[in-house]
């Protein structure tokens, strides 16, 4: 198994750290445009295997032909957030990034799977599913799996309960109309609202769509660890054919009465990478927040529409 990870920035090195450390794939290839960082940083990351005890090759290259045949791509390619700015911000620039980096990719990996994780998340999903041409259960975005785990990180603080016994399923686009779902949210098979009262799940739920907002606001950048080792948890999902459900941006062709575009849903995985988009009963206000979210996917992809035939 070979994976590239396009973008050497903070995201893509940690996707290629959490891919090494877990001895996923034979060969994690890690390419940037600027050179020297990915040769840096692979080498840095090799140098940590004999500490951790992994075999995986780590390549640094600032070239295509290094990344041939590779089995899995996850992008990370592009601009990042900077305080005060939302995702849908980086919208040109990022598209421009995304078709160029996916193009050049699939020239080399016709046969690969692609794991988007550049803003705004599912209008650049789309991005490179159309400069691929690849079938779209081959180009996934990956949010669902960090807004889910930020969402169970706050669970866990406010509970003092084990990470590990809160199963959660969020929905919709990555940003702050995101549908986190607390009747599909479990604390070790018990209902969560048996164990919070519903002021603080709905704070904790607000917290939640505004999370990656919170980092940026922090530190003056965006996330790196929660979103590394996110799609890393997708790429593994996809290398073991472990039938994992995990929430993904997927093509939609009706499934939650959407059509053609990316948004959140659950999504089992495996190696031919969206098996099956799952279709959970969603009630009245869900499926309205269903809908707010995806309107707001389509407003950023007219507003790259117009952006692109403005030249
Ligand atoms: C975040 C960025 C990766 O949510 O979108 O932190």
């Amino acid at each position: 198994m070979k994976v590239t990870v396009i973008g050497a920035g903070n995201v893509g090195a940690t996707v290629a750290e959490c891919v090494a450390r877990k001895d996923m794939a034979n060969e994690v290839v890690l390419i940037d445009i600027v050179e020297g960082l990915p040769q840096g940083k692979a080498l840095d990351l090799a140098e940590a295997a004999p500490i951790h005890g992994f075999d995986t090759t780590v390549v640094g290259t600032n070239d295509y032909a290094d990344t041939a045949n590779s089995d899995i791509c996850v992008i990370t390619a592009g601009l990042a957030r900077k305080p005060g700015m939302s995702r849908d911000d980086l919208l040109a620039k990022n598209a421009a990034i995304v078709k160029s980096v996916t193009e050049q990719f699939v020239a080399h990996s016709p046969n690969s799977i692609i794991i988007v994780v550049s803003n705004p998340l599912d209008v650049m999903t789309y991005v490179a599913y159309m400069a691929s041409g690849f079938p779209s259960n081959r180009v996934m975005g990956m949010a669902g799996v960090l807004d889910t785990a930020r969402y169970r990180a706050f669970l866990s603080m406010e509970l003092g309960v084990s990470v590990r016994d809160i199963q959660a399923l969020l929905m919709g686009g990555h940003g702050d109309t995101m549908v986190p779902l607390p009747r599909y949210t479990t604390i070790g098979g018990i209902a969560v609202t048996e164990l919070i009262d519903s002021e603080t799940l709905d704070s904790i739920v607000a917290r939640t769509k505004t999370g990656g907002g919170e980092i940026v606001k922090l530190m003056g950048t965006s996330a790196w660890y929660a979103p590394g080792a996110a799609a890393a948890e997708m790429v593994e999902a996809i290398i073991k054919n472990s039938g994992r459900v995990l929430p993904c941006a997927a093509w939609c062709t009706g499934q939650y009465g959407l059509n053609d575009l990316f948004i959140g849903v659950p999504c089992k995985l495996g190696t031919t990478g969206i098996e099956e988009i799952i279709e959970v009963d969603l009630d009245d206000d869900e499926i309205a927040q269903m809908n707010v979210s995806a309107e707001h996917v389509r407003t950023n992809l007219a507003n790259l529409e117009r952006l692109q035939a403005a030249g």
